[in-house]
């Protein structure tokens, strides 16, 4: 047996279910991490007792099969952990700084100056979108993963690619279509982003969405399409149907349809045939509304 090969194996594993940062100095085992060691650890930092997954291995769990421990909920009564309380003076100043942008330049450096989403700070690059904002359909996602946030552009990793196919299935690509996400700065090592990051970005995407003012809005997996539609249910439940997406900067609702994220197809190719579907039918939609 080959050692070396088999470690390899096991980082890339690591690697593509989004464990692609060192966090500590030291490698911690917490399989004996119990009785006997409880005093050597007690010198060490510790790890939260449970990590936040990775964005990739949660959305598999979003995207229907059985989630293992409750996230916190930002009504919960206990004291949140940083970065899952926010106050509602934090709200204001992301909603005020969001909903006075007038063009799209003019969020994107609003986003800029803005230092309410601690993100920001661990991330590369604040990645803001990518297509024609002239498009009829925008496309928005849940976060920039190690790729994008590398490169400052949405969707360019491995579930970016899938999604360009998607898209070019259905005649679409990077000129007829706009691409962004709920979130513009990658949370650290792809874990979940929490409730509180989600709400003080959510208005820059909500005047996003405005500003290019889409006929058709598809939401690509469950966090966007529960963001965005204000909805508690999974995207097994929230695929499959039209919605009327409404915002105060839109002179009407936008048709909205919640897609499979590309990076649970990549890992659970029989749904295909449902994102195939979801596909035809946001192509039906377009031949009747261009
Ligand atoms: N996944 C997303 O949701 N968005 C990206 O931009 C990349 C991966």
């Amino acid at each position: 047996m080959n050692a070396n090969a088999d470690l390899k194996k096991l980082l890339l594993w690591q690697m593509e279910a989004g464990a692609d940062e060192a966090i500590l100095d030291h490698p911690v085992n917490h399989y004996h991490a119990q009785a006997g060691q409880r005093q050597s650890q007690a010198k060490q930092p510790q790890l939260p007792k449970n990590p936040t997954k990775s964005r990739d291995m949660a959305r598999g769990m979003d995207e229907g099969a059985p989630a293992p421990a409750p996230r916190p909920s930002p009504s919960s009564n206990a004291t949140p952990p940083p970065g899952l309380h926010t106050t509602d003076e934090a709200l204001h100043d992301a909603r005020s700084l969001a909903h006075a942008a007038e063009s799209m330049d003019d969020l994107a450096e609003r986003l800029r100056t803005y230092e309410g989403c601690s993100l920001k700070k661990t991330a590369t690059n604040m990645v803001f979108g990518d297509g024609n904002i002239e498009a009829p359909i925008m496309f928005v996602g849940e976060a920039p993963g190690a790729d994008e946030d590398r490169l400052g552009r949405p969707f360019v990793g491995v579930s970016g690619q899938l999604l360009d196919r998607m898209m070019a299935a259905i005649g679409l690509d990077r000129d007829s279509a706009y691409i962004s996400n709920i979130l513009p700065w990658r949370p650290p090592g792809n874990r979940n982003p929490t409730p509180a990051e989600i709400s003080l970005c959510l208005p820059f995407i909500e005047r996003q969405i405005e500003l290019v003012a889409p006929h058709i809005l598809v939401l690509v997996g469950g966090t966007a399409a529960k963001t965005l539609l204000g909805r508690k249910e999974g995207i097994m439940k929230l695929r499959g149907q039209w919605f009327d997406y409404a915002s105060p900067g839109l002179s009407c609702p936008v048709k909205a349809r919640a897609i499979f994220h590309p990076a649970y197809l990549l890992r659970s190719p029989a749904q295909k045939q449902k994102a195939w579907q979801d596909l035809l039918e946001i192509k039906i939609k377009m031949s009747g509304d261009l």
